[in-house]
C-alpha cells in the first residue's frame, strides 16, 4: 500500500520506535526491501536519491516500478516512496511523478531561504497528501554527489522549520553519510534532546544510519528519532555477498552466470540487513 510517510511516522513517534528508510538502486533492491517489509509486517520508506532516480531512468520509472511491485507482490504493509536529499526542482519532479513523500534539503541555503523554499514545497505537496521532510544543519559526508559539511543543527532554527508544518525533520547532530571514521565523536545527544524539547511531537530523522552503534540508535529513538536512513550498509552487504560468489567461481559453474543466480546472494544479503535494522529500530509488527 503506497502511502505518505506522515501517519507511519506519527505512530512511530508515539510508540517510541523508528521506521527505516532504505535507499533503493534498482529492481533487486526494491524487491528485497518490499518483501522484507511484508515478511516483518513493518512499515517501510523507500528512499530515492536524485542520482539513483536518474540511474533508474527517472522518477516516473521508479514510481511506476514501485507501484506495480506493490500490486504484484501483494504488499499490504504501508510503503512510502520518498525523495532523499532533494533539490527544489527535484522535489517538484517527484510530486509530479507520483512519489508519496519528498525531502527538500535546503540545509545548504541560509535559514531564511531554506524557510521560504521549504514552505513552498509544503504548500504544493500537502495539497496532494504528500509528506515533506526538511533539513537543518547539513549531514556530513557525501551521498550521490550531495556533500554536507557535518555541522550540528541550531535547535532554534529546527523549531522555525518545524513550525512551518513539515512532517519530519532531519537535523545534523554529528551524523555522517557512508562509513564513520575511527575518530568519530559520536552523536550529539544534548543537541538532539534540545531539538526534541523545542519541536515536541515532530518525528525527527537520523540520516547516516550505517555503522551507528546499537546503543546510540536506541538512545536516539528514546530522544524522538522516528525515522532512520540506511543506504551504505545495504550496498556493503550486497557487494560482499556478490564478491564471495564470484571469488568462489560460482559464476563459472553450470549457468551460474545467469543474472538471476549471480545477483541472488546480494539480494539475500540486502534482505538480511534490512530485517536486522527493522528489529533494531523496533518497527517489526508495527504495520
Ligand atoms: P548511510 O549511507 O550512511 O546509511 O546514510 C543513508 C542516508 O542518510 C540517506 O539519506
Amino acid at each position: 500500500m503506497l502511502v505518505s510517510a506522515k501517519e507511519m511516522l506519527d505512530k512511530a513517534k508515539a510508540g517510541h520506535y523508528a521506521v527505516g528508510q532504505f535507499n533503493i538502486n534498482n529492481l533487486e533492491w526494491t524487491k528485497a526491501a518490499l518483501q522484507t517489509a511484508q515478511e516483518c509486517n513493518s512499515p517501510i520508506i523507500l528512499g530515492v536519491s536524485e542520482g539513483a532516480g536518474k540511474y533508474m531512468c527517472g522518477f516516473k520509472t521508479v514510481a511506476a516500478m514501485v507501484k506495480a511491485m506493490i500490486e504484484t507482490l501483494n504488499i499490504t504493509v504501508p510503503v512510502a516512496l520518498h525523495l532523499d536529499h532533494g533539490s527544489y526542482d527535484g522535489a517538484l519532479a517527484c510530486i509530479d511523478a507520483g512519489f508519496s513523500s519528498v525531502m527538500f534539503d535546503g540545509s545548504h541555503y541560509g535559514i531564511d531561504e531554506n524557510i521560504e523554499k521549504t514552505k513552498e514545497i509544503i504548500r504544493i505537496a500537502h495539497a496532494q497528501g504528500i509528506s515533506v521532510e526538511a533539513e537543518v544543519g547539513a549531514i556530513g559526508g557525501e551521498e550521490d554527489g550531495v556533500i554536507g559539511s557535518g555541522e550540528v543543527a541550531d535547535p532554534a532554527e529546527c523549531k522555525m522549520i518545524a513550525d512551518l508544518g513539515v512532517d519530519m525533520l532531519a537535523a545534523g547532530i554529528g551524523n555522517i553519510h557512508g562509513k564513520y571514521p575511527a575518530n568519530w565523536n559520536g552523536l550529539n545527544f544534548d543537541v538532539l534532546a534540545k531539538i526534541q524539547e523545542l519541536t515536541g511531537k515532530m518525528p525527527l530523522v537520523l540520516h547516516g544510519g550505517t555503522g551507528i552503534p546499537e546503543d546510540m540508535i536506541k538512545e536516539a529513538i528514546s530522544l524522538g528519532v522516528s525515522k532512520i536512513n540506511v543506504n551504505t550498509e545495504c550496498q556493503l552487504a550486497f557487494a560482499d555477498a556478490t564478491r564471495k560468489y564470484i571469488e568462489a567461481g560460482k559464476d563459472l559453474q553450470g549457468k551460474g552466470y545467469d543474472p538471476r543466480k549471480l545477483l541472488a546472494p546480494g539480494f539475500d544479503a540486502i534482505k538480511a540487513t534490512i530485517k536486522e535494522k527493522m528489529e533494531l529500530f523496533g518497527s517489526v509488527d508495527k504495520a
